[in-house]
């Protein structure tokens, strides 16, 4: 189950050419389980079709003050009371600018007065209009209201200028939204998460690594965000996107690894390892690439720093140090290796996952592990999406703190 099942989104969609792109959002909300209704200024219905808004929403699009639908009921009243979130996208200069004056001169400016609940605000228009100061001034007035602002991306728009005002992406705007309802619980904590594989070099094109591809480490980093966290992400090499509102911080071996991690750790409340970090790496490098020989090739591998045991008896020393939470990715004993790295490794907290089927472990979507705490508490997690998992850690790490 996602946050976002059985949650009432009212969509505010006004006159930007960028308003086909929120027709997509719209699928992917009730493909989360949301359900969306929609209102369009009249500025909004020249761009794109009620129809089209009401087939895909499911529900009828409400585009005027007085419905002629239903003329005993108040509809800005109604639609104002019944929903948990108000997103307007795109939210044109026009919209804002009624938004910060309070005014209501159409059924969306009304609606979004008669709220008092969340407003979440994508601006997108050309970049000279956005970046004009009425603009800024209004939505600096808007942000005192307690309304979010998702700033616009900055790139070439459909009027061939270049420059921020281009309507912000889906990924983005589904995490701010998640941000709603999510449980705050991170709300004071800085986390310090660690994600992917690590890669060891032996020349400039060979390395020692693993199939990790970060998707459960940024899966946390996502979602300590929207529950409120600060968020240091320290990265080995993978293919994911910045979860919106992280900070990352790129590495490419564990020495590299290691030497950020120390950097980050006196501002860290939470620690967590979800990085698959190379246990070796070649004792000599070569600087230039090394060519084919004529038999074997036998190379030596020194240890590499374990970055969680050296972390963990810090943490001996140390009673004010971060709440600490690792990962074991086994193929076979789990829970006997999983309790054995919680004690060596002086944990609070630790994630067994299994490694060997193809719906757990690197590069799938979806995880099942095991949480084992310090006070010797099992929890055996369904198969779930990583982002479910993570928030199910995230529940563990509450429950602890
Ligand atoms: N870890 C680490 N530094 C290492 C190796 C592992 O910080 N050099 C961390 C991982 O990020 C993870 C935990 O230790 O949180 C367990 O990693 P895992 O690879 O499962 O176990 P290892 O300690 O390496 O032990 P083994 O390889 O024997 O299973």
């Amino acid at each position: 189950m996602s946050l976002l099942t059985d949650k009432k989104i009212l969509l505010g969609i006004t006159g930007s050419i960028a308003a086909y792109k929120v027709a997509d959002w719209v699928r992917a909300l009730r493909r989360e389980g949301c359900q969306i209704t929609v209102v369009m200024t009249e500025a909004a219905c020249r761009f794109i079709s009620p129809l089209t808004m009401a087939a895909l929403s499911g529900n009828p699009v409400h585009t005027t003050m007085f419905g002629a639908e239903a003329p005993e009921t108040i509809p800005h009243i109604t639609l104002a009371r019944e929903h948990d979130l108000l997103v307007i996208a795109p939210a044109s200069a026009q919209t804002i600018a009624r938004l910060a004056h309070g005014l209501a001169d159409n059924l969306l400016a009304t609606v979004a007065l008669a709220s008092s609940g969340p407003v979440l605000v994508c601006p997108a228009m050309n970049s000279v209009m956005f970046q004009h100061p009425a603009t800024q001034a209004n939505l600096a007035t808007i942000r005192s209201y307690g309304y979010t602002v998702v700033e616009p991306d900055s790139g070439k728009m459909a009027c061939d200028e270049e420059g921020p005002g281009r309507l912000t992406d889906w990924e983005t705007v589904r995490q701010a939204i998640l941000t709603f309802f999510a449980p705050q619980t991170l709300a004071d904590e800085h986390v310090l998460i660690t994600a992917g594989p690590t890669r060891e070099p032996f020349d400039p094109v060979r390395f020692l690594s693993n199939p990790s591809t970060g998707k459960m480490g940024y899966a946390l980093a996502a979602t300590a965000k929207q529950r409120g966290a600060t968020v240091t992400l320290i990265s080995g090499p993978t293919a994911l996107p910045v979860p919106p509102g992280v900070r990352r911080i790129q590495v490419t071996t564990a020495a590299e690894m290691r030497e950020e991690v120390m950097h980050c750790l006196a501002a860290a409340t939470i620690v967590l390892k979800a990085a698959a970090v190379s246990d070796y790496r070649f004792s000599e490098t070569e600087p230039h690439k090394v060519k084919k020989g004529q038999g074997n090739l036998s190379l030596a591998l020194a240890a590499n720093p374990d970055i969680l045991k050296e972390l963990g008896d810090l943490k001996k020393e140390s009673p004010q140090f971060p709440f600490l939470i690792g990962f074991a990715a086994e193929s076979r004993d789990h829970l006997g290796e999983g309790a054995r790295k919680l004690k060596e490794k002086n944990l609070d907290l630790i994630v067994v996952n299994d490694i060997g089927g193809t719906e757990t472990g690197f590069a799938a979507d979806t995880n099942r592990v095991t949480l084992l705490d310090r006070n010797g508490v099992q929890e055996d997690l369904p198969l779930l999406s990583k982002e479910e998992t993570a928030h199910r850690i995230w529940d563990a790490v509450a429950r602890l703190r």
